[in-house]
Order: structure tokens, then C-alpha cells, then sequence
């Protein structure tokens, strides 16, 4: 299997999980996904990690988000270690944890980094939009926790710039000013698109207030 790149099909598969047998597409349905996958179980930053997603719960779920977590570790092993989630982290774990045992899911998302572990799978995220289209790959190394605020903000821009001729710029921040694309050059379309006006720093840098705000 190819590499996976940013545009390609999420590709599908049947596994158990710690919530039964899960298939991906159709579990997915009409939702964004996040397949995010963790070195092993029992272990502590990925204990803190499956702790702040499952207490962000809400925020997923406003943006239409699916979560799905994985590792090589076997479908006893998640709901052992869930019930230490759920103890330690003062959370619920609120998603399922795929197991890997097979590697299925491993080799066709390309979990494994054979020069970091040839064991365990990495600390990656993929973003999966609802025509199952991959938007976001991000790989962490074991001994670093992920930001789970900041997949929420790559969410917040992929649904935006989605829709509106607009993109993110550095730090930006659900509410903050977004620039106009350099592609719109019309002022009929300029004044349509963005009726609440816009500054021109340079012809291809123009802020505009975000539009759907
Ligand atoms: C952890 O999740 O704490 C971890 C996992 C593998 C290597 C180092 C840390």
C-alpha cells in the first residue's frame, strides 16, 4: 500500500474494537472522522490523551465528529485500561478503541515507523471528512502528547474554508479575522462573498471578519 496522502479515500476496513465489530465507512456514516492511533495501552501520555478526548466529547460532537482511537493491543487490553482512563482522568472514555493485533489497520494507514518502533504503532491523527476523503495527517513521536485543542482548530478551518472562499492564517482561532483567497480578484464577487468589508495589506494578503460569524 502507498503511502497515504492529504486527498486520498480513508481507506476501509472491518476490526473489533472495544465496542464490538466496527466498519469504518459505515460506522462513519454522513460524520467527519478523527482515527487517531497510540503507541500501546497502559501507558501514561496516552492514558492523559484518551482522557482530554474523551472530556472533549462535547466539542467533537457539535463539529460532527467521530472518534475512533487504535493500537496493536487486543480488545481485553482497551477495556481493561478504559476502566483506568475513566478512574485516573475523572472521564468516561466515550469512543471506541480499535484493536490491532492483525496490524489490518496499521498497514493501510502506515501506523508502524519501523526506525521509531517495530512494534508499536505511532502517535498519528487522520481527519476524514464525510465523503471520506482524508484532510489532516499528523505523526507525533511516542514520548510527545498531542494537542487536542489544536485538532479541534484544524477542524474548525477545514469546515470553514469548506464553504467560504476563505483560508486560516497562523494561530488563528475560531472567531478570529481569515484571509480572502488570492484566486478572488472581482469586486462584484468580492463584495458579495464578503459584504463586511476587508483590508488590503497587499494585494494577495486581505483580511476579512469570518464570514459564517
Ligand atoms: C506513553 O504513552 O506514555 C508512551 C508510550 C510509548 C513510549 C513512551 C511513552
Amino acid at each position: 500500500m502507498a503511502t497515504l496522502r492529504l486527498g486520498d479515500t480513508a481507506p476501509d476496513f472491518i476490526q473489533e474494537s472495544s465496542i464490538g465489530v466496527i466498519g469504518f465507512h459505515s460506522w462513519l456514516g454522513n460524520s467527519w472522522g478523527i482515527l487517531f492511533s497510540h503507541p500501546a495501552d497502559f501507558t501514561p501520555v496516552c492514558t492523559t490523551e484518551l482522557g482530554v478526548t474523551a472530556k472533549l466529547a462535547d466539542e467533537f460532537k457539535k463539529r460532527n465528529v467521530k472518534v475512533i482511537a487504535l493500537s496493536v493491543d487486543s480488545v481485553s487490553s482497551h477495556l481493561g485500561w478504559i476502566k483506568d482512563i475513566n478512574e485516573t482522568q475523572s472521564t468516561v472514555v466515550n469512543f471506541p478503541i480499535l484493536e490491532d493485533a492483525d496490524r489490518k489497520v496499521s498497514v493501510l494507514y502506515d501506523l508502524i515507523h519501523p526506525n521509531a518502533s517495530t512494534t508499536n504503532t505511532v502517535r498519528s491523527v487522520h481527519v476524514i471528512d464525510p465523503s471520506k476523503k482524508i484532510r489532516l495527517i499528523l505523526t507525533y513521536p511516542a514520548s510527545t502528547g498531542r494537542n487536542f485543542h489544536e485538532i479541534l482548530r484544524v477542524i474548525d478551518s477545514l469546515q470553514l474554508t469548506e464553504y467560504h472562499s476563505v483560508a486560516t492564517p497562523a494561530n488563528w482561532k475560531d472567531g478570529d479575522d481569515v484571509v480572502i483567497l488570492p484566486s478572488i480578484t472581482d469586486p462584484d464577487e468580492l463584495l458579495s462573498k464578503f459584504p463586511k468589508g476587508f483590508r488590503s495589506i497587499k494585494p494577495y494578503l486581505r483580511f476579512t471578519p469570518q464570514p459564517n460569524k
